[in-house]
């Protein structure tokens, strides 16, 4: 919803013959807002109350933007809809994420960052037919807008969508077709219901304006479902999403050229200009409201409905951005003058827009509402001037003056110590044509604050505040630094987090890695998510969004850094309990936490029995199935030792320190990340214990949900092994396998009695024949040629036989490429086994060698029968030396 201006160059035939504005049917906002939800309850809608700004229970938006967020669920399951088609006007912000809109307010004529969306839906009801001539009715018959100043835009494959438009009698140029860019919508960048959508423009026929045509309504055909990993799927049934802008409407209906003319915020600017006026600070007169104005009167009303639905203003999340909000507008208040606190005199001028009562909260809320304005307001006020009279020296100055650079180390001050927003140094700056110096911000040591011991923090919305690209070798390395973090790369042995980020211009960027870049700091290392191998052109492209001042939305790999918690919160437990057990102060000596198992390195003399480690699972498992919350204290060094809290000795702690307890159980030194309840390391198993070094000892355990992995994965095999060793249990499957392995024994020993046997048996499988050398001193030699399947002990053991019962001979034994030689040589005194080989292997290719009395050989062809021996082995012997 909101793109403006696509149909700008498209043809403009037959949209002469306007109806002059004259002719069009007025009505004010409430009136508008009833028309709209009483007409669609008389189409069978049910009514249903704007939901809170504050989605409820879906982490991956800052904000309610749009009319169908409340009904998320029911897109995806249309059967757990208490009704199937509802109609509402809601609440909506766009100042974070996907939409966010912050940065034009005051500078077009439509943007806002609170505003009011009318939406009809339909959960698995009726389809496209039926929501295309159902808006064409309301615009037509119940608002009474004149066709010829209406036309639509369909993606441009939705044949369905075009020619359903044309059945409502529109003509092919009043239906222009446009790419996914623009005709399809989501909610936000990761997972979520989505789908094609057709969009409603209307004529203002004022050329002047750069949106002469204005989109009025965004019908979406929510079709599709975009998983975590970015693929669509199909939505089991497709459903309706429909949602026009209450102001953009509201200016069609008044006649207004811009949201800031129409009567919410004629009452809010007419207002401000009074409590202005009051104060002695000039005003405008103009019909239309200058940017400071609509800045003012924009931001005012987003920040009570947001402290309405109970955000306050805070350095982190939702809290932040509602800070930012209440800066900018008294930013904008001091640019027109006004330097005293105001804003709350605003609050009656805003009630009279909402006079029909359409959010009670306004009214029943209003003194909270206004105390916490006007608490922002005061610190911020006495910080502010100080802060811009410190810019208005850097501006002054010549040294700067020339380089129109305001230097890292002022806008770091007026961040750290004047509360301005990033965004505000860089609002002012380029409102007077300067730039900040942001590279040098690393040297600022800037100390982001640390948000993700917060779960409910790990999805939000932040800001660049450092950002470095170095090439190593051909390779660039991204790194920056986001304030507030949710990642942690703290330390203390705990992996650190991934995640990605998502920059405003929707690009998506992994954080690899997380580290402290100094005492203090936390630094990024990003890589395109899309796996884009070129970073440097990755880079270029964002740019603009990749910058310190820029805003991402943040998302923390939530199962990766709850893994580690529950390894963390182990590795104390495990701490505890080998005291506990062992009865003597242990010192750590190092851990690893990863998601899915620890390691923990101590100092002990000697291996632990299994008894003690039976002891000790079962002392931490005892621990965490009893239950109890990790209680997180601050206090003072001295204090938390006293306390009895274990410290590790390797670790620099500063003077104030961040305790982990489990009540009765463990009270640990800590800045690490853990459960909320030990209740989650149940299973808990330690897999070894082995040694590191003289007197360093290391367990490695894996526990909760990775226990339950781990045991799956160890176990998975042991139905099979049933199967093959037919046993009933895995008790049976032991004394099965061990009887199994005692009969593999036996079968040995008499394998071996039988090889000896064998051995020394007669003639049994060999083959002598007699022949004699034919050098000049003759030795009588027996050739034999063993069984092909007794192998090479068998061989030697026959030789040696041989050579002690037939000691007058010498003896070559064949099977196939083996050969071997014994000889006696008491009995033989010319000739060693090693020399008749070697005069073998003269004439036949092979290689070996041996003593006087042994010697084995390969031969490169086998001999494996009679004739083998006869061709090859026995010229061989007979050969000439
Ligand atoms: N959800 C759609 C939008 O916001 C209707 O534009």
């Amino acid at each position: 919803m909101y793109k403006v201006g696509i149909l700008r160059a498209g043809p403009r035939r037959g949209l002469h013959i306007c109806q002059p504005a004259r002719f069009i049917q007025r009505l004010s906002s409430p009136e508008l807002r009833s028309r709209f939800v009483d007409y669609f309850e008389k189409q069978g809608h049910t009514r249903v109350k704007s939901a809170s700004l504050i989605p409820h229970n879906d982490k991956s938006l800052l904000f309610t933007n749009a009319g169908m967020v409340p009904f998320k669920e029911y897109f995806m399951k249309p059967d757990t809809a208490p009704y199937s088609a509802a109609t509402s006007v809601q609440k909506c912000m766009r100042a974070g994420g996907k939409h966010n809109d912050l940065d034009n307010v005051g500078y077009t004529p439509r943007h806002h960052t609170f505003f009011e969306m009318l939406g009809n839906f339909s959960f698995g009801g009726y389809g496209k037919q039926e929501a295309i001539a159902l808006s064409w009715r309301f615009l037509l018959e119940e608002l009474e807008l004149p066709l010829s100043r209406l036309r639509v835009t369909v993606l441009e494959n939705d044949e369905e969508g075009y020619q359903l438009w044309k059945k409502q009698g529109l003509p092919d140029e009043k239906i222009v077709r446009c790419g996914m860019e623009d005709n399809f919508w989501s909610m936000g960048d990761g997972e979520g219901p989505c789908g094609p959508c057709t969009e409603i423009f209307w004529d203002t026929m004022d050329d002047s304006l750069d949106e002469r045509w204005l989109e009025i309504w965004n019908l979406v055909f929510m079709e599709n479902y975009r998983t975590a990993d970015g693929k669509l799927t199909k939505l089991p049934t497709p459903c309706i999403d429909t949602g026009m802008g209450l102001e953009r409407m509201a200016s069609v209906l008044q006649d207004k050229r811009n949201n800031f003319q129409i009567d919410q915020f004629r009452h809010l600017i007419g207002g401000l200009r009074q409590v202005l006026k009051s104060k002695n600070v000039a005003v405008s007169s103009s019909d239309d409201p200058t940017a400071h104005e609509k800045i003012i009167a924009d931001h005012f009303r987003a920040m009570c409905f947001l402290i309405s639905d109970g955000v306050v203003p805070s350095n982190i999340g939702r809290g932040y951005v509602l800070r930012r909000i209440i800066r900018r507008a008294l930013r904008s208040a001091h640019q027109v003058g006004m330097n005293e606190p105001f804003l709350t005199e605003l609050y009656p001028h805003l009630l009279e827009g909402f006079v029909d009562g359409s959010y009670p909260e306004l009214a029943s809320r209003a003194s909270s509402i206004c105390n916490v304005v006007a608490n922002e307001e005061a610190t911020f006020l006495t910080t502010l001037n100080r802060g811009l009279s410190l810019l208005n020296n850097v501006f002054t100055h010549p040294d700067h003056q020339k380089s129109k650079t305001i230097p890292p180390d002022v806008a770091f001050q007026l961040y750290d110590t004047f509360g301005f927003p990033f965004d505000l140094t860089l609002i002012i700056a380029q409102e007077k044509g300067w730039t900040v110096d942001m590279k040098e911000w690393r040297n600022m040591n800037i100390l982001p604050q640390f948000t993700g011991y917060n779960h409910d923090l790990l999805h939000q919305e932040s800001q660049i505040v450092a950002i470095e690209a170095t090439k190593k070798g051909k390779k660039t390395d991204v790194t920056l630094s986001i304030d507030p973090c949710p990642f942690y790369g703290l330390g203390g042995g705990q992996i650190p987090d991934s995640g990605s980020l998502t920059l405003a211009n929707g690009s998506q960027w992994h954080v690899l890695d997380v580290f402290q870049p100094y005492e203090g700091g936390i630094a990024l290392r990003v890589a395109p998510a899309d796996g884009a191998k070129n970073i440097d052109r990755k880079l270029e492209q964002d740019k603009e969004f990749l910058e310190a001042g820029q805003l991402v939305q943040t998302s923390v790999d939530l199962e990766k850094r709850t893994g580690a918690e529950v390894h963390h919160t182990a590795t104390h437990l495990l701490n505890a309990g080998l005291r506990a057990i062992l009865k003597t102060d242990i010192v750590q000596a190092g851990s690893t936490v990863e998601p899915n198992k620890l390691r923990f390195d101590f100092t002990y003399g000697k291996p632990l029995t299994p008894s003690q480690l039976d002891a000790i699972e079962r002392w931490i498992n005892d621990a965490s199935k009893a239950g109890g919350a990790t209680n997180v204290q601050h206090m003072k060094l001295t204090d938390a030792v006293e306390s009895g809290a274990i410290a590790a000795f390797s670790e620099k702690y500063g003077e104030m320190v961040r305790v982990i307890e489990v009540p009765g159980v463990s009270r640990e030194l800590c800045g690490g990340t853990h459960v909320d309840d030990v209740r989650r390391l149940y299973p808990f198993k330690i897999l070894n214990e082995t040694s590191v070094a003289a007197g360093t000892r290391r367990i490695e355990a894996v526990a909760g949900l990775a226990c339950i992995e781990w045991y799956k994965k160890t176990y998975e095999p042991v139905p099979d092994i049933l199967k093959m060793l037919r046993a009933s249990s895995t008790k049976d499957a032991a004394a099965k396998l061990e009887k199994s392995m005692q009969q593999t024994r036996d079968i040995q020993k008499r394998l071996d009695l039988v090889t000896e046997k064998l051995a020394t048996a007669g003639e049994v499988i060999v083959h002598p024949i007699e022949t004699q050398l034919e050098n000049n001193t003759k030795v009588p030699v027996r050739v034999h040629l063993i069984d092909s399947d007794l192998d090479a002990g068998f061989m030697q053991k026959r030789a040696n036989v041989l050579k002690e019962t037939q000691a007058g001979y010498a003896h070559v034994l064949l099977s196939k490429n083996t050969i071997v030689v014994a000889v006696n040589t008491s009995k033989i005194q010319d000739h060693t086994a090693n020399s008749i080989l070697r005069h073998v292997l003269k004439s036949v290719k092979g290689g070996g060698g041996g003593q006087a009395e042994y010697a084995q050989g390969r031969l490169a062809e086998a001999v494996s029968d009679m004739d083998g021996i006869e061709s090859k082995i026995i010229p061989a012997l007979k050969a000439r030396a």
